[in-house]
């Protein structure tokens, strides 16, 4: 059997301070543990993971681009992007493999910009306000779509 192409875990704005940056909402962990929680549970389906970080949109945009030929799913925490960016809804839209959108703190009991995502309506799956687990639970999902 072939090597599986690994799963895009990518990260938008200001994620490459977690665990620094507001952890009464976010929480202490930080990207280097959501790495390991993703590589662990992606490499129990006999998966790998290719985790990314950018705070600039077009960037994010190439990565997103890529994944229509390098890799089997996209786990997107957009960040902030999440709620302004139609460029990013538009590129996760032309990726045919699975998408799940995540969220670590809960978006809808936060402010009423927070409410909305450009992205939920091309994303498969979304997982909110499952602090840093969400992404496990994201890999675990797409692990089994991927598997199935
Ligand atoms: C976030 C929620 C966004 O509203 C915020 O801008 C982020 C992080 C989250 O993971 O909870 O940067 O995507």
């Amino acid at each position: 059997m072939s090597t599986p192409l690994p799963l895009l875990v990518l990260n938008g704005p200001n994620l490459n301070l977690l665990g620094l940056r507001e952890p009464e909402v976010y929480g202490t962990q930080t990207l280097d543990d959501v790495r390991a929680l993703a590589e662990e549970r992606a490499a129990q389906h006999g998966l790998t993971v290719d985790v990314r970080q950018s705070n600039h949109e077009g960037q994010l945009i190439d990565w997103i681009h890529e994944a229509r030929t390098g890799h089997c799913g996209v786990l997107i925490n957009p960040g902030a992007y999440s709620h302004t960016s139609v460029a990013i809804r538009d590129a996760l839209a032309a990726v045919e493999v699975p998408i799940v959108e995540v969220h670590i703190s809960n978006v809808h009991r936060r402010e009423a910009f927070r409410h909305h995502s450009y992205v939920s309506a091309v994303a498969d799956a979304v997982i909110v306000g499952a602090g840093v687990d969400g992404y496990a639970l994201a890999v675990e999902w797409l692990a089994r779509r991927v598997r199935a």
